[in-house]
């Protein structure tokens, strides 16, 4: 049990056809939800913190409270950074313990992203750290629906051979049609699997990132909304596009959205249902159950990471 790189867990699962969820954790029921289902289904497993996380509970709790989970659960787990923005965030997590780091250079021109990402590279291997970086930008489908405006978003694969063999990047986040949040399509859900066939066909040894991976599933925001949510419209990635995109290079699978909207189905469900109670621990209790069942759903069905630890 141990704080891990992603070397190995990518190596086994490029050639195979399951990919690694990288879930997002900002407190200690959302570490706990994950990890509990991670053991229960014996898969490799990636826990991820943002800036917003570190911002929100501290760098500190969220490293100890990640090193408690690999105590009780006995877990070899990797600690990424997610969307690092610049060297000294990447820096300052490799210092801290953390085994992996992703340097999001996507909003800089080409020669700028290859720059930075080197310089976080260059400090990270030297510290045994692996490092993600991202090619292309999650714009978002409605940006492009038209073919010319995928060609200047999505990620495009000469670039990607390029990108990674001059700046020695460890696995790399791709743009093919996914973005963040609850509202990734307008109309019908659209993946450029084409492009993603062409990426890893030039980069077959580099372990591709879906980023924005979430599916939105109805049963979880018809729940928020029959609690007062109003979260009218959302659409994510539909489950079996990620089964297809996990057949072609993409090895580490990030998910946030699903599992706040889990949590909050659960947690707003409780609070309506028992008015008289007013302990945190019963809601956030449901609302940890309900990460569990959610990440446990995800390994079994869609990553298909269940028994691959
Ligand atoms: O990529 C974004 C993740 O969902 C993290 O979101 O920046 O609100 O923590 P956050
Ligand atoms: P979702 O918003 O689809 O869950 O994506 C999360 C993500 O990409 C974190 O980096
Ligand atoms: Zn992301």
């Amino acid at each position: 049990m141990a704080l891990v790189t992603t070397k190995e867990m990518f190596a086994k699962a490029l050639d195979s056809d399951y990919a690694i969820g990288a879930f997002n954790v900002n407190n200690m029921e959302i570490i706990q939800g994950i990890v509990d289902a991670a053991k229960d289904e014996k898969s490799p497993l990636i826990l991820q913190v943002s800036a917003g996380a570190r911002k929100y509970a501290k760098p500190v709790y969220l490293l100890k409270l990640v090193e408690a989970a690999i105590e009780d659960t006995g877990l070899d787990i990797c600690l990424h950074l997610d969307h690092g923005e610049d060297f000294d965030i990447c820096k300052k997590c490799v210092d801290d313990g953390f085994t992996s780091v992703m340097i999001d250079g996507s909003k800089h021109p080409f020669e700028e992203n290859i720059r930075i990402t080197k310089e976080v590279v260059e400090y990270a291997h030297d510290h045994g750290v692996v490092v993600e970086a991202e090619l292309g930008k999650l714009a978002g489908v409605e940006d492009a629906v038209k073919v010319e405006a995928r060609n200047a978003t999505f990620t495009d694969p000469e670039e990607a051979a390029e990108f990674v063999a001059r700046t020695g990047v460890d696995s790399l986040a791709v743009a093919i049609g996914t973005s963040h949040g609850a509202y990734k399509f307008k109309g019908t859900p659209y993946l450029d699997f084409e492009r993603l066939k062409q990426i890893h066909a030039l980069i077959p040894e580099t372990p591709l990132v879906l980023h924005g991976a979430s599916s939105v599933l109805k049963e979880f925001v018809d729940r928020c909304n029959q609690y007062g949510a109003k979260i009218p419209g959302a659409q994510g990635v539909p489950e079996e596009m990620i089964l297809e995109a996990v057949k072609h290079g993409v090895c580490k699978v990030n998910i946030d959205t699903d599992l706040r909207l889990a949590m909050t189905a659960e947690v707003r469900r409780y609070i309506v249902e028992h008015p008289e109670d007013f302990d945190p621990r019963k809601y956030l209790g449901v609302g940890r159950e309900a990460i569990k069942g959610m990440v446990a759903h995800k390994i079994r069905n869609v990553l298909n990471s269940s028994g691959r630890m």
